[in-house]
């Protein structure tokens, strides 16, 4: 049973082998040319993709000493992502399936970047929840088997991973900025005190935060030009700590709303290391079972692709011939 999966949805051209019930190759090459600009310009991530795709697939299937004629099917991520970006993997993928005659699975993104839980030991049980935070999602999932998965609770506005990225800007780091304030936050205190927003329900926001750092920074600035330099280490250790305190909060508040006890953490932003330490300590407190993927499977990759695309392909979950990638792709 081989699966070969291709994630193109932002800015990490990406190509897995799933082969007799495990991951053998893992292959992403992500671009690094956005970095000049702040931020993913989907023109040249789509090119960059066509570019790529190719030999990145061939990597794939070599290191996993696959040939094309073993594939037993062909997945890809179909959405939510930039449309030219998911265009260029998904109608390499589909025609590839198409030649060679076997089932194309459209996958969606964030249920893969869940379902990477399941690649590695050791596995949550159902049911459980998770936090998956990345660049463009921020949600809280309620997971009952891995296709039956309900959102509780999203974003209102930013992403956690904007606000990181976002924020980090504002503080002259480069995008993405997310491993950047990581790192200095690690060399800092979080000694200026942002305020939390108080929203009743399981949502989350961040604007509110973004705003209040730049305002703060702008009236610091006014009265000293080096306030960022000087302080930069301490203002990363601050936002981190907010950001982090946002997501445990809401994720102990789902935990005790669901009476579950099985954790994960998906998405981008789940490599933060305060966040991790912060999950560590609180299951501790609460009794939770916390789940965390490696880093490698955190971030974009395929791997998560051909994860998800496994199960869909036990359950016969196949595309037609004119499915079609889809940017706001529906839960
Ligand atoms: O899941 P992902 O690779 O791509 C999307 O689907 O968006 O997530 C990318 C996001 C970026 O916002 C990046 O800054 C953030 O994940 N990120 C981090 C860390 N590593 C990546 N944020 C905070 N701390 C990190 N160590
Ligand atoms: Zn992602």
């Amino acid at each position: 049973m081989k699966i070969l999966a291709i994630e193109s949805s932002c800015d990490d051209t990406a190509a897995a082998v799933w082969a007799n019930g495990q991951i053998v190759s893992n292959v992403v090459s992500s671009q690094l040319v956005h970095e000049q600009y702040g931020g993913v310009v989907p023109e040249v991530a789509s090119r960059a993709h066509n570019e790529r795709i190719y030999s990145v697939v061939e990597s794939a299937l070599e290191t996993a000493g696959t040939d094309l004629g073993d594939l037993d099917a062909i997945a890809c991520t179909q959405g939510p992502g930039l449309m030219g970006s998911l265009l260029v993997g998904f109608t390499f993928a589909k025609s590839l399936a198409q030649g060679l005659g076997v089932p194309f699975i459209g996958v969606h993104h964030m249920r893969a970047h869940i379902l990477a839980h399941f690649i590695e030991e050791p596995k949550p049980d159902f049911p459980f929840l998770c936090l998956t935070v990345s660049g463009g999602h921020t949600q809280l999932v309620k997971c009952l088997d891995p296709l039956d998965m309900k959102i509780i609770g999203s974003t209102l506005d930013d992403a956690a991973g904007e606000a990181f990225d976002k924020i980090g800007k504002m503080l002259g780091l480069p995008y993405p900025a997310g491993p950047a304030l990581d790192q200095l936050a690690q060399k800092g205190l979080p000694i200026f005190d942002f305020p939390e927003p108080q929203i009743p329900s399981l949502d989350f926001s961040f604007s509110g935060l973004k705003t209040s750092v730049l305002y703060f920074l702008r009236s610091n600035l006014n009265k000293d030009p080096d306030f960022i330099e000087v302080h930069k280490n301490d203002l990363c250790a601050s936002v981190q700590e907010r950001i982090v305190s946002i997501l445990i909060n809401k994720l102990t508040k789902a935990a005790n709303k669901t009476d579950i006890q099985h954790i994960g953490i998906a998405g981008g932003v789940s490599a933060n290391s305060a966040l991790r330490k912060q999950l560590a300590v609180k299951s501790s407190i609460e009794g939770w079972h916390v789940f965390l993927p490696k880093l490698s499977y955190c971030t974009d990759n395929a791997a998560m692709v051909a994860m998800a695309a496994y199960f869909m392909y036990e359950r016969g979950q196949f595309c037609n011939a004119d499915a079609r990638p889809d940017p706001r792709l529906k839960w």
